[in-house]
């Protein structure tokens, strides 16, 4: 006997189908990233003003959440640190969902600039002063990197931002302060203040959702490298990108649905990722963001959920504006609670349109204007009230 059969438990051994697990993980960013070639061009077209010592022009990086904005950006840098060691330029790379306000990502950039300042506290002008200070008498152009900017412009403004891009007047010629803002909100710069808007133009560089083909490519290249040979079906990548491309495009929900897949596999110890176990991870992503939102509603959003299934459920009746109003609003009265507008409700639909809780389609010019009309929840019916029964609505 050998020791193998002895000790090792090989079934399950031969069960595993998942090779690498960091590949499958949302911080893993692979060497190429495909569908965003003309992106990365872009941008590395625009720091290449610093390999003949110019100031890059400043960059607003916006898209949908997982278009790779994230990716690309460090993606980039990385090439540039890389290949050009000797340049005169320093990154600041600062996420503002974990710097939300302009003092902490002060404090990131006092350490970007090795200026160690405590990380609550201090005056902010002090802290302002000591960063121009260090700045000034460094001797590099220094590219900051604000990802997720609009938690901080919804914070302060863009007074920052301003703040940032006005030094560059005090400055002497051979230093610079470039900004790359990254937001997943498309109209964040319009929501800047004005005084903020007229000194920050930024160039545009758009991340358009993936595509099929595209998110096919992205899964293709996790499931080779994190994946063993042998263990996936094609028809399964290909799957997930039609899905996801058809509700999202976003390849970090197209690389969860994968891993979730591939787990599943392994935990039903089936020999291969096949269509149906992509198909049950899709439902289970699903029901798990819907009910974590359903979760967050006020509760009159509750309400008209509610309302919008029970008219769904009744046939022959149209689920437009009206009619999910009156049914809402026999559900606030014996709830006890006075119901809201219809201008109210209606706009509240939306909400949960773009919640993801509904999908909605508008009527143009029917006997009473335009209405709206819901067309589905976004999980089966069912289900939603399930989800409902569970915060209380009956
Ligand atoms: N073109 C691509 N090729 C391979 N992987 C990608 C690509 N684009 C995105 N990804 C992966 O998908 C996930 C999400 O991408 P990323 O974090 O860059 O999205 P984002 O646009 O910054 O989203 P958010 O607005 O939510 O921050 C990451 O794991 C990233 O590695
Ligand atoms: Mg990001």
């Amino acid at each position: 006997m050998s020791l193998n059969e002895t000790f090792v438990d090989t079934s399950y051994i031969s069960y595993s189908i998942i090779k690498d697990k960091r590949v499958l993980r949302d911080s893993y960013i692979p060497d190429n990233l495909p569908g965003r070639e003309e992106q990365i061009f872009q941008f590395s077209r625009i720091l290449s003003d610093l390999l003949t010592d110019q100031p890059p022009s400043d960059t607003a990086f916006i898209g949908k959440p997982g278009t790779g904005k994230t990716a690309v950006v460090k993606h980039v840098i990385k090439k540039y640190r890389n290949e050009y060691p000797n340049l005169r330029a320093r990154f600041a790379y600062i996420n503002c969902s974990q710097a939300t306000t302009a003092y902490r990502v002060l404090y990131q950039l006092n350490r970007a600039m090795q200026v160690l300042v405590p990380p609550s506290g201090y005056p902010f002008d002090v802290l302002w002063d000591k960063f121009v200070d260090a700045y000034t008498s460094s001797h590099s152009r220094l590219i900051i990197i604000l990802d997720e900017v609009d938690l901080l412009v919804r914070r302060d403004g863009g007074r920052l931002l301003y703040a940032l891009t006005r030094l560059n007047y005090d400055l002497p010629k051979e230093l610079s302060i470039s900004l790359v803002v990254i937001s997943n909100t498309l109209d964040f710069l319009e929501r800047l203040g004005p005084r903020e808007r007229s000194s920050f133009e930024p160039n545009r560089l758009q991340f358009p959702p993936y595509n099929q083909p595209q998110l096919y490519q992205i899964l293709r290249q996790r499931a080779d490298l994190g994946l063993k040979v042998g263990t996936w079906e094609d028809e399964t990548l290909q799957y997930i990108a039609a899905k996801v491309s058809q509700e999202s495009g976003d390849a970090r929900r197209a690389i969860d649905v994968l891993r979730m897949a591939a787990e599943l596999t392994e935990s039903e110890r089936a020999d291969k990722l096949r269509v149906n176990y992509a198909e049950r991870a899709i439902d289970t992503v699903n029901e798990e963001e819907v009910s974590i939102t359903i979760r967050t509603l006020p509760l009159h959003h509750r309400l008209i959920l509610a309302a919008i299934i029970d008219v769904l459920e009744r046939a022959g009746v149209r689920p437009g504006t009206g009619t999910i109003y009156n049914t809402y609003k026999k559900r606030a009265s014996s709830y006890g609670v006075k119901p809201l507008t219809m201008r109210r409700v209606s706009s509240i639909l939306r909400e949960l349109e773009s919640q993801g809780l509904v999908e909605i389609r508008m009527e143009y010019g029917g006997a009473r204007g335009n209405t709206k009309i819901v067309e589905r929840t976004t999980l089966p019916i069912k289900q939603m009230r399930s989800l409902l029964a569970q915060m209380g609505i009956n």
